[in-house]
């Protein structure tokens, strides 16, 4: 699986970065992104949950 964060729709609401932390991180600029793709095994459902809660719908997973 691999993630993506649309910076021109993410709003930096933070939810992401506190489902899934190992994956999702909040940069300078306020918003998401991920830094590490492919993500993880371990990280899937995490991951999948913090897509599925995103307010705005700015993240894209490809498996
Ligand atoms: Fe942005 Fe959505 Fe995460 S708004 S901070 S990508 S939960």
């Amino acid at each position: 699986m691999t993630a993506k964060v649309d910076k021109g729709v993410c709003i930096g609401c933070g939810l992401c970065s506190s489902i899934c932390p190992s994956v999702f991180q909040m940069n300078d600029d306020g918003l998401a992104s991920v830094f590490m793709n492919p993500v993880p095994e371990t990280d899937t459902e995490s991951v999948q949950e913090a897509c599925n809660n995103c307010p705005v719908g700015a993240i894209s997973i490809e498996k």
